[in-house]
């Protein structure tokens, strides 16, 4: 299957990656995850995203599926669903470098009925070479934006496209 040309910058992208994270928010206790996260390229001209993490036990964290959208090569449109009762319309700059690339989002949120509240988000993707770093960060339950999340991942295979 041929890439679709917007992706090019992101092409490194595609494929599922491995590694450790951790987390915290000042209304809860610190904690660390395993996270693994899959980028698939479907022909269209954006990345299909599944995400799933597990405590240091083996039992299942947080999970979350979405769309990676480059437009005109400059910007990301990360349209995200999380179980949790949150949807995520995260968009921001791209910026390509040698290896890799790096896009900083800023997120509006919808929350459900039953769902914590989640007022903003903010991302950091940043891949170089075989390393991908996340970084993540939520104005929710009262609390300003605030750090919540960050993991180091490595590349585990190549997507079969
Ligand atoms: C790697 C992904 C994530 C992991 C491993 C994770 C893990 C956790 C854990 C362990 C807690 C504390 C216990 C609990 O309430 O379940 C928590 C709280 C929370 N997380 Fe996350 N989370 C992740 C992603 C997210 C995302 C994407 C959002 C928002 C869109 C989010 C929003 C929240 C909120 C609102 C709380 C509740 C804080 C409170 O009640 O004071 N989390 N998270």
């Amino acid at each position: 299957m041929t890439l679709h040309p917007g992706l090019a910058a992101v092409a490194g992208l595609i494929g599922t990656w491995r590694g450790e994270g951790s987390g915290e928010y000042p209304t809860i206790h610190s904690f660390t995850y395993t996270e693994e996260v899959t980028f698939t390229d479907i022909g269209k001209p954006f990345l299909h995203y599944a995400q799933r993490t597990w405590s240091p036990t083996g039992a299942p964290m947080h999970t979350e599926t979405g769309y990676f959208r480059v437009i005109e090569g400059t910007t990301v449109e990360f349209v995200l669903a999380q179980p949790t009762g949150q949807t995520e319309l995260a968009e921001g700059p791209l910026t390509v470098s040698e290896n890799g690339f790096k896009c900083t989002l800023e997120a509006q949120i919808t929350n459900s009925a039953s769902a914590k509240q989640v007022d903003a988000t903010g991302r950091q993707l940043e891949l170089v070479g075989d390393v991908l770093t996340t970084r993540f960060a939520m104005a929710a339950v009262s609390v300003p934006m605030t750090h919540h999340l960050a993991s180091e991942l490595h590349r585990v295979d190549a997507a079969a496209g």
